[in-house]
């Protein structure tokens, strides 16, 4: 056969299985292809909550040209790479979610905002049919220049029109982090890194310390979809235990339904039986369930839009706390009804932590395992407690599970408490089998429990309150679910 290698094509040899395409197959493939529709996709409820957000950003960089990208499908291995997911900031930006949009680039100018990505191309283009990172074949009808617009509020461009855009502009910054190509594409015009980079990264996480209304309807929703799987896991437990490494099957029933319901998992879900509870980021969850053992759940839905819940919950694997599960949970429900109390505009970020660990020191005293007072412990040159809690009790909640990073310290743990902000009050109590400080009952418990708490003008509000807490509630909870 006679086959004809285009350059792209030649360039995209680098395996030993893919067959060229003939010249009467690209005749035959661009012909008789119903035309695209005609109406619009539906307007992102984001669309609406952008533009206060591109007022922000110009106000605190006058004058420049801010170039956020979505950056580029990440490999996960070989020549497949992961699920795309959009740079944060870049979510923020443009209100888009899900997995749009790889390569894609945000600028907002003194004056206006251009979305720049890839345009679908016409069926007659060779792309349709052999590009696996844009083809329709392969990735799907991707949206014209218009369609994205209406769909996002903004103004788009092509993105292999950018570098010309940019050109001769004066005053660029970039986030540097999201796509290593468009930050060298804009060094390369500035003639170097500026500094002021970093600080456009800063604003972009101190701009979502509060979050808008949208924000906070979005968490909400992400705490019920969570709901739904927290639900069904209890319901599971019988058959995650049944199975043999039930930890795989907890994890497997929440991502089932973080899936259905959302975008994916905000974070790989801890699903941790039993003495695993106690390595705080479990996440190989290759274990067994017992009945007579806990099981620590951490685990919450990123919706669509990207926002995520981050919740935990210790359950009993059998139905019912022994005695020793229950005291340890119960010094853990108790700090974090504390730390929740605490959660209120003008207390300071820390003080949801130090009522959270004050409960948690008094419990190490009472059962005798705290070489020194409570206050010796809880004094800056303490911290004994630490071996048996040794996270922080709370982080900021949003499109990111430890959201607004780069946010300075006193802006962040420094900071006020403010109406707006969402964060998490998870404090618990790990206790390894391999401790020998620790009484022999409590040894091999692990628990956390971790809501996540609106701060508002009066009372907090836990999103995830509609899980149970309580112990005789978890109790009842599952013994309902699972009839
Ligand atoms: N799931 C991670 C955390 O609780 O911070
Ligand atoms: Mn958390
Ligand atoms: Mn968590």
């Amino acid at each position: 056969m006679n086959e004809h290698v285009t350059a792209a094509e030649a360039k995209d040899r680098t395996d030993n299985r893919k067959s060229l395409y003939s010249e009467a197959f690209k005749k035959f493939i661009v012909q008789d292809w119903a035309p695209y529709s005609s109406i619009p996709p539906v307007r992102l409820a984001s669309a609406d909550w952008t533009a206060a957000r591109h007022d922000r950003l110009r106000a605190a960089f006058p004058g420049a040209t801010l170039v956020i990208p979505a950056g580029p499908y990440k490999v996960r291995s070989n020549d497949c790479d992961y699920r795309f997911r959009p740079h944060s900031t870049f979510a923020w930006v443009t209100g888009l979610g899900e997995d749009r949009e790889p390569d894609a680039v945000a600028v907002v100018t003194p004056d206006a905002v251009i979305l720049y990505f890839r345009p679908r191309c016409a069926r007659t283009n060779e792309e349709f049919y052999a590009s696996s990172r844009y083809g329709e074949m392969w990735v799907g009808q991707r949206d014209s220049l218009n369609e994205m617009a209406a769909r996002t509020g903004l103004e788009c461009r092509d993105i292999r029109g950018l570098a010309d855009d940019l050109s001769g502009v004066k005053d660029v910054l970039v986030v540097r982090d999201s796509d290593p190509e468009v930050t060298a594409q804009v060094d390369e015009l500035r003639g170097g890194p500026d500094d002021r980079d970093s600080d456009l990264l800063r604003e972009l996480s101190e701009f979502r310390l509060v979050k808008d209304e949208f924000e906070v309807s979005e968490l909400r929703r992400a705490c019920e979809a969570t709901k739904v799987g927290f639900e069904a896991v209890a319901k599971e437990l019988p058959n995650a235990v049944r199975h043999g490494r039930g930890e795989r099957w907890v994890e497997g029933v929440f991502g089932l339904h973080a899936r259905h319901l959302g975008n994916a998992v905000g974070y790989d879900t801890i699903s941790a039986g039993g003495d695993h509870a106690n390595t705080l980021h479990w996440i190989r969850n290759d274990g067994d369930l017992a009945p007579d053992e806990l099981l620590l759940l951490d685990a919450g839905v990123e919706v669509d839009s990207l926002y995520t819940a981050d919740v935990t919950r210790t359950l009993p694997v059998g139905g019912r706390f022994t005695k020793a599960q229950r005291r340890v949970y119960e010094a853990v429900l108790a700090a974090q009804t504390a730390g929740i109390e605490a959660c209120r505009a003008g207390n300071g970020f820390l003080d949801p932590h130090k009522a959270a660990i004050r409960v948690i020191a008094e419990f190490l005293a009472d059962i005798g395992v705290l070489p020194c007072s409570v206050d010796e412990t809880l004094a800056e040159d303490g911290g004994y407690h630490r071996r048996w809690m040794v996270h922080g009790t709370s982080h900021h909640l949003g499109l990111d599970v430890h959201d607004c990073a780069h946010a300075r310290r006193e802006r962040y743990r420094d900071a006020e408490l403010l109406p707006g902000m969402v964060i998490t009050v998870e404090p618990g109590l790990y206790f390894k089998a391999t401790d020998l400080l620790v009484p022999e009952e409590f040894r091999g418990i692990g628990v956390r429990i971790e809501d996540d708490i609106l701060i508002t003008d009066g009372d907090p509000i836990n999103l995830s309150g509609q899980l149970p807490r309580k112990a005789d509630e978890v109790e009842r909870w599952m013994a309902a679910l699972q009839g």
